[in-house]
């Protein structure tokens, strides 16, 4: 079972499992996956909803069935029991085996912004003003970009028994160095990773320039 992640820096992962499909005969008919966030407000086909970038990124070109895809719905009304439904499809599958990560300059893992307890579940949240901006491109503007999301919370990506969080760039230094070598707190979620048994951080040089 994987927990897998958006956003640029999976990307090369994707690309790498989409090669060892079709040049090493992988396959994924036996994967469940569970994504950790989606936009709010954002139906399924809009391009850029999680559920599309998942589909084009990677789903689109291996063999996981689509009955084992699960990501949060952006449009639904009774959003706290579409969360306990989340969360309840992942331990129903079992729990996730291998949780793949980004880092957001706020410290977010998922969009645990900062402030997200640790023991958070499957939420609504606010996405802060500094993640809006960096999604500000792909929307086309800040004022397009939504203001809530559905995320796993914290408490859910720590339970996943295996972890890996990659982070690329420049830009991502400082927060890599908050999230490995500062103080354990809920200002910045990724730090809580520290406490974790099997938590690996995958970092470019430019993302460990500061460490
Ligand atoms: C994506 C997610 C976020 C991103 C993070 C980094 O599902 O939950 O935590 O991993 O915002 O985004 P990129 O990779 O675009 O820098």
């Amino acid at each position: 079972m994987l927990g897998l992640a958006t956003g640029s820096t999976p990307v090369p992962f994707y690309q790498e499992l989409i090669r060892l499909h079709r040049e090493e005969g992988m396959s994924f008919a036996r994967v469940i996956t569970f994504n950790l966030d989606e936009y709010r407000g954002l139906d399924r086909a809009h391009p850029e909803s999680y559920w599309s970038f998942m589909h084009r990124q990677l789903f689109d070109h291996i063999d996981v069935p689509a009955e084992s895809i699960h990501l949060p719905l952006g449009i639904v009304d009774d959003v706290p029991a579409h969360c306990a439904a989340y969360e309840q499809a992942i331990l129903a599958a079992g729990g996730i085996d291998f949780q793949l990560l980004g880092i957001g300059r706020t410290g977010h893992i998922g969009f645990n912004e900062p402030g997200s307890p640790r023991d958070s579940r499957t939420r609504e949240i606010h996405l802060d003003p500094i993640t809006r901006q960096d999604a500000a491109p792909a929307f086309g503007g800040i004022e397009q970009v939504p203001t809530t999301a559905i995320t796993m919370g914290c408490g859910t990506i720590l339970a996943a028994r295996r972890i890996a969080l990659l982070a690329f760039g420049s830009n991502k230094a400082a927060i890599v160095k908050e999230a490995i070598e500062g103080p354990v707190t809920d200002r910045v979620s990724a730090s809580f990773l520290q406490d974790h048994p099997d938590a690996a951080f995958y970092l470019d040089a430019e993302a460990a320039s500061l460490l």
